[in-house]
């Protein structure tokens, strides 16, 4: 350590002591106890370690958004709630593009900064910790499409008659300032206006929709929470399809509405044959998975051709025409209960979707088509590029949907069948979902679940599965 006496550079005293001043400033005229500091400004992600922000937990999302797809601009409004979880003199939010025109925090106008994808909102009153307050940020702009690690886009697309988002891992900064960060999950209103002809849909249910002066509003709700990735918005000239599913609800409690839209550009007999199999798959899920999370489901298909992979948006996944086939709707509707219902701690945990998800298919396989999970385990094993890495450490954030991912994800699940046997397996995948429903998990909350529903007697062998297929490195001899 520097011994007290040294010298100091004239900078940092400079610097210094304005700070002290104005932090003393603030204790004293504040009415908090403890003086607020602000909120940090990333919440130390393993691969996004600036993804969502700290010192606040969003409840709530109200977004107002006006689309014009000619100029593909927005012009919205998000009111956010949330709970400060410290005394907050500021807190950051995540917006990348778009302009800001003015923020207000419980109604009175507060001052704002922006430098990179991180907003800062300085409220004129600081938060005491466990006050619950409302951020309005109105902002407007043309959403921009983010280029992921691994190349792929996310975020805002423009498609010829409208527009679809999509937000996994971060794209969803692109339409909404929010705490974009998996763990901190919130439910959601959207309120989507658009030139009348057109349909705007979003996740959960649709609560109104009118059109007047040549305009048409939807208002949408998702009541259970939701992780930002997960939301979206599609915008576009499509057909409807409607029905419902009980998918292992109480008698007592209402069906489920199902609700898909098409792209009519992406509309054939085989593609319309998967969305009439939404019901019965979704209850074959919940005969497997437990009941369905969610009050709403169905699906969306738009954007023939070129977003190249499908996502579990919440309640109505997302198909591009070349990704959906039975499996890949099998697949996405399985996400509902791994990584919607329970949602990743960090994306180091993605495992925990691709891999559950990737198993839904084995099971569909095993069930429809006579293909035992075995064999399918075997394909995987004999693939080498699921050996890039071990599922629970991909090396950077490129490689976080890489093959290993998925398909030795979904091994480690097969390794755990065949240690536990078939019956304490099942329970598992009713009961991780149904333990963590609504919430977060870690992989080491999965590995303790599994142990503990697996008992003593397969404990040796669990060990394995964790050391050998779970974190070790390279091909192990034989399946
Ligand atoms: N989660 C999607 C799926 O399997 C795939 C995907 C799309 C993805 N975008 C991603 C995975 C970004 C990780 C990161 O169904
Ligand atoms: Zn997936």
């Amino acid at each position: 350590m520097e011994p007290r006496t040294a010298p100091r550079p004239r900078r940092i005293t400079a610097r210094a002591a304005p700070v002290a001043a104005a932090l003393l400033l603030v204790a004293g005229c504040s009415g908090v106890g403890v003086e607020g500091t602000p909120g940090a400004a990333g919440l130390r992600d393993p691969y996004f370690p600036k993804l969502g922000n700290g010192g606040y937990d969003v409840r709530h999302y109200a977004l107002n958004i006006a689309y014009d797809p000619r100029t593909r601009r927005i012009e919205a409004t998000a009111d956010i709630t949330a709970a400060a979880t410290q005394n907050l003199s500021a807190f950051n939010l995540d917006l990348a593009g778009l302009t800001v025109r003015s923020a207000a925090v419980d109604g009175a106008t507060a001052s704002y900064r922006r430098a990179g994808k991180e907003l800062t909102v300085r409220p004129r009153e600081e938060l005491g910790k466990g006050t619950v307050f409302r951020t309005r940020l109105v902002y407007a702009g043309v959403p921009e499409t983010i280029t992921d690690p691994d190349g792929s886009e996310e975020g805002w697309l423009p498609t010829a008659d409208g527009a679809l988002a999509v937000g996994e891992p971060t794209g969803s900064m692109a339409w909404f300032p929010g705490n974009h960060h998996p763990s901190d999950k919130a439910t959601y209103t959207v309120t989507l206006s658009v030139p009348a002809g057109l349909k705007a849909v979003s996740n959960g249910r649709l609560v109104s929709e009118r059109t007047a002066n040549g305009r048409t509003t939807a208002v949408w709700n998702a009541p259970e929470p939701m992780a930002s990735y997960l939301a979206t918005v599609a915008i576009g000239a499509y057909r409807t399809t409607t029905g419902t599913v009980r998918a292992g609800k109480p008698a007592d409690a209402p069906a489920v509405p199902v609700l898909s839209v098409i792209d009519p550009a992406a509309a054939d007999a085989e593609a319309d044959g998967l969305l009439a199999r939404i019901p019965e798959l979704l209850d074959w899920e919940a005969e497997n998975f437990g009941p369905y999370p969610f009050s709403a489901a169905g699906a969306i298909v738009d954007r023939p051709g070129d977003l190249g992979y499908a996502l579990e948006t919440q309640t109505r996944p997302v198909f591009p025409r070349t990704a959906f086939d039975a499996p890949t709707l099998v697949h996405e509707l399985a996400h509902q209960w791994y990584g919607n219902s329970v949602t990743p701690e960090t994306w180091r945990d993605m495992w925990l979707n691709e891999g559950f998800a990737t198993y839904a298919e084995w099971l569909y396989a095993e069930d429809f088509e006579d293909v035992p999970a075995q064999d399918s385990f075997t394909e995987a094993f004999d693939d080498d590029a699921n050996w890039a890495f071990p599922p629970a450490d991909p090396p950077e954030a490129e490689n976080i949907s890489d093959a290993p991912v998925y398909g030795r994800g979904a091994m480690v699940l097969h390794k755990v069948r065949q240690a536990v046997g078939d019956d304490a397996f099942f329970e598992i995948l009713r009961g991780w979902p149904a333990k963590y429903r609504y919430a977060n998990a870690s992989t080491d909350d999965f590995t303790a679940y599994v142990e503990d529903v697996a008992g003593e007697d397969a404990q040796d062998d669990l060990d394995e599965v964790w050391d050998v297929w779970l974190y070790g490195d390279g091909k192990p001899d034989g399946p």
